[in-house]
């Protein structure tokens, strides 16, 4: 393994995993998410910064409570999302929800359990402000700066759906003035897997200088985006050089702006991506003539995101000795398209049915993104507690439950099997 890519837990904990709770299996490393944690709050020391977890990264409980631990609020967008946090116990007040063409329901729940809305619609600010006269609300606006590892997670650009435009900016405070809304905060996300930090920096830039209009600002929300390396050669987001900058930038502001005003980031995959592993077994070593292919008891209804981005997830036998020799391998999925696979041209020891494989930095975006597509269950989900256990914080169902689930939703479990519900 290349330094950039350590295991983040050893694979004679991962067989002992696979041998007790199957596969596929997403294990996560409590302590690579608390270091991971820790390292952000200590990025600012001298500044009112404080650290949003974006929930549709990975939104397993377990995994937001050890976030929340870290002192961490959350960063929600969806209604549900923002429901999720409150059961678990989280105070409304460390609630952040980005509403993305929400529903008046949605508006009105979250604005009847004290969630701070960040508005990204003039439509949406209007009929906000016309229900909660005198409330407070936060704008999402659109920087036109574009930034993502992938056309599909560039948020920031011209012709984004999100956000208000740089120009109505004004309007915004129209609306709001008209029905006596403060407008407290100002925020924008400019995309996922952010390759020029530069871009970062001029987002700050621009926020900072828009948050001039806003009288009643008490605090700037600068998105996420922080990216990681998921390849061998790629170098890690250089967290500590970019906190110098902005922190420089930001002192600055808060000296000219004679009032406090807080700093939120809100970042997902950096947080959780590298500390997640996809445990899957070879079941099938498949020889097509051109291409040698590896069949696993997983698929892209599992991990979606090489199949939607192409994008590139580390895959380690964690069974076999590379001394024995290494063979190219599409590494394919168990999903009825020919477009399931995770991983091509793998340069891997050579392997068998019965193998376990490890797909790496997974943490982010793999089990939220999960479907039943092919109707196949869905993985178990295990941590690695920091206290050297594991246990699983979300059980596999059987084929058998997840058929008879879905039959019950759609209205169809008979109690009888042979019946026919018509
Ligand atoms: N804030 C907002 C408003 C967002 O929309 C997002 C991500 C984040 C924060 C967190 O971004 P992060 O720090 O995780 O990059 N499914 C894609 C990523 C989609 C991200 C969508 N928004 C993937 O697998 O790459």
């Amino acid at each position: 393994m290349q330094p950039n890519h350590p295991l983040p837990v050893d694979p004679d904990r991962l067989h002992a995993i696979a041998g007790k709770w199957g596969t596929p299996t997403y294990v996560y490393a409590e302590d690579t998410i608390r270091e991971r944690c820790l390292t952000l709050q200590k990025l600012f020391p001298d500044l009112p910064v404080f650290w949003l977890y974006a929930v549709k990264a990975n939104d397993n409980p377990h995994i937001l409570d050890i976030i929340a631990d870290e002192g961490f609020g959350f960063d929600t967008v969806s209604y549900e999302e923002v429901l999720l946090c409150l059961k678990l116990g989280t105070s409304p007040d460390k609630i952040f929800y980005t509403e993305n063409n929400m529903t008046d329901a949605e508006m009105h729940g979250a604005a009847s359990k004290g969630i701070v809305l960040n508005i990204g619609s003039l439509g949406r600010l209007k009929s906000y402000c016309e229900s909660y006269p005198g409330s407070k609300c936060c704008i999402r606006i659109k920087p036109d700066i574009s930034d993502g590892h992938h056309a599909k997670v560039d948020t920031g650009n011209l012709d984004s759906k999100f956000g208000i435009r740089m120009d109505r900016i004004s309007d915004a405070l129209d609306i709001a003035c008209e029905h006596q809304v403060s407008i407290h905060g100002i925020h924008a996300h400019i995309g996922s897997g952010i390759r020029e930090p530069e871009n970062l920096l001029a987002e700050i830039e621009i926020l900072l200088n828009a948050s001039r209009q806003l009288d009643d600002l008490t605090f700037i929300n600068f998105g996420g985006g922080m990216p990681i390396p998921y390849r061998n050669d790629e170098s890690s987001f250089d967290f500590n050089h970019f906190a110098g900058l902005a922190s420089n930038r930001l002192n600055t502001f808060l000296k000219k702006c004679n009032r406090p005003v807080s700093f939120f980031f809100e970042p997902g995959r950096w947080v959780v991506g590298p500390a997640g592993i996809l445990l899957a077994q070879v079941n099938t070593v498949k020889d097509q003539g051109r291409k040698l292919f590896l069949g696993t008891d997983t698929g892209f209804n599992h991990l979606l995101r090489p199949a939607l981005y192409d994008a590139y997830h580390e895959v380690v036998n964690i069974s076999a000795d590379s001394e024995d020799g290494t063979q190219t391998y599409h590494v394919a999925g168990n999903i009825c398209e020919s477009g399931d696979i995770l991983g091509f041209d793998r340069k891997l020891p050579k392997s068998s049915s019965g193998d376990y494989l490890a797909i790496l930095d997974v943490g982010a975006y793999g089990m939220t993104m999960a479907s039943h597509y092919n109707r196949r269950a869905l993985p178990a989900e295990v941590l690695v507690t920091s206290d050297g256990f594991h246990k699983t914080i979300r059980k596999r169902k059987t084929a058998d439950e997840t058929v008879d689930d879905f039959l019950n939703e759609t209205g169809k479990l008979s109690t009888d099997k042979n019946a026919r519900t018509v």
